[in-house]
């Protein structure tokens, strides 16, 4: 107990569950956190601030958001590596952490992974790989046999005997891996496990660690800062901000479906815009789209629910990838816009290729909208475009209307582009 908690403290360490600890309902919730706060001394402002969520079991959940946000300390305090100010944990039935009740770290039903792996150098991954199961008192041969086990499943097995010193980063990350689900806990929590490795490795990981998790049907917490990893990962994902939930929901949910503006430039490349809702019908808005200058166009938005009115302020989500150009547009065309409906006119003022796709910068009105093509076409730079969309890709986000515009949605400043 006394290493594990001052590994715990470097960031990873085995979890040393004990032999006694009941293993949670085969259904439903698994594990329930409400209400959880932490204040750290000396702080004012909670890392993490009333977070609740449950996670049923089997799924694959992803805390998500930007560095400082609360992620590892909810973490932490789910596997009792830091201590709630307030609130409770529970595992099906079993009250991990409440007011009056505490479980310490290593009686609690969990695998780790964190991402400084810290395996311990002066042990085989054999041993390492063991360590939990020898905390359990189990007997060396079937040690043995679990390890080479877990080893195998990710595809470690002829590295058994080598020291972790003259491992790669990914093989390190594969024995912690493979050292966390040795004992075949119910729950893995996961913190970053892959931000070591590189582009390639980190894909070939994400695919091997849901299959892992799939094949055990393991239910798992993922922390992570990068969408990209959450969304290939997780059947949902928590995303925070500030210490608080700011948005959940499947990944393509919270991906096409944001409700603020925060939410929406998290999750990947965006175009914001600012309008007048004209018409509302059936939960879609017909826009008035300004910019700087004035009246850029319209475009047909959809709403989250249906608290849109006419003549609301707004802001309108636009993702780069889901922009239709159209070449070959009237010169005449860019001057009048005010009359288009569903469409916008720009100016193409740039056109880059990134590998995977081209990113084309087009000039609306004065204002820069990002769009990314799988083709370049006949797009270049100079020429006129109309620019459409398709109202489900076009969402009206209510919450983030600047507050108090007298002077009327021109002077909001038009379009901002975030291209994460
Ligand atoms: N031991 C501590 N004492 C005081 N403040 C802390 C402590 N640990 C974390 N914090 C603060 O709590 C906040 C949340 O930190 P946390 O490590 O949970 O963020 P995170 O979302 O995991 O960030 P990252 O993506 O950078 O890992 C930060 O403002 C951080 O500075
Ligand atoms: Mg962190």
């Amino acid at each position: 107990m006394e290493t594990a908690t001052r590994n715990a403290t470097d960031g990873a360490m085995p979890s040393l569950t004990a032999p006694t600890a009941q293993a949670p309902g085969a259904t439903g919730r698994v594990l329930s956190i409400s209400h959880l706060t932490k204040l750290y001394p000396g702080t004012t402002t909670p890392a993490m601030d009333d977070v609740s969520f449950d996670v049923s079991d089997g799924e694959f959940v992803s805390l998500l958001g930007p560095s400082g946000c609360g992620k590892t300390t909810t973490l932490k305090t789910i596997a009792g590596l830091e201590r709630p100010t307030s609130g409770s944990i529970r595992v099906g039935d079993w009250a991990l952490s409440t007011d009056d009740q505490w479980t310490p770290v290593h009686r609690r039903p969990f695998g780790m992974v964190f991402q400084s792996y810290a395996l311990w150098p002066h042990m085989t991954v054999a041993q390492n790989v063991g360590y939990p199961l020898k905390a359990r008192r189990v007997s060396k041969g079937e040690i043995r046999d679990r390890v080479m086990r877990a080893l195998a499943r990710v595809q470690m097995e002829d590295f058994a005997d080598r020291s972790p010193t003259r491992l790669s980063g990914g093989q390190q990350q594969r024995v912690a891996i493979a050292r966390a689900i040795v004992h075949e806990p119910r729950i893995l929590l996961l913190d970053e496990p892959l931000s070591n490795l590189d582009a390639g490795l980190r894909r070939q990981m994400r695919l091997d660690l849901r299959r892992l998790q799939q094949e055990l049907q393991m239910t798992a917490v993922y922390v992570t800062h990068d969408q990209v990893e959450a969304c290939a990962l997780s059947d949902r994902v928590i995303v925070m901000n500030a210490g608080r939930i700011v948005a959940e929901g499947s990944p393509q949910d919270v991906y096409e479906r944001p409700r603020s503006e925060f939410v929406a430039s998290f999750m990947g490349a965006a175009n914001f815009l600012d309008g007048r809702v004209e018409r509302v019908t059936d939960g879609s808005g017909e826009v008035e789209l300004h910019g700087a200058h004035g009246t850029i166009g319209r475009l047909r938005a959809t709403a989250p629910g249906d608290d849109v009115a006419p003549d609301d302020t707004c802001r309108v989500l636009v993702r780069p990838e889901h922009v239709a150009l159209q070449v070959d547009v009237e010169p005449d065309a860019a001057t009048n816009g005010s009359r288009d409906v569903d469409g916008l006119v720009g100016a193409v003022e740039s056109v880059t290729f990134l590998g995977e796709q081209w990113e084309i910068t087009v000039d609306v009105g004065g204002e820069k909208l990002t769009v990314h093509a799988q083709q370049r076409g006949l797009v270049d730079v100079g020429s006129l475009v109309r620019i459409t969309v398709l109202p489900q890709f076009v969402r009206l986000l209510r919450e983030n209307r600047p507050p108090a515009q007298p002077s009327g949605p021109q002077s909001q400043g038009g379009v901002s582009t975030k291209v994460a």
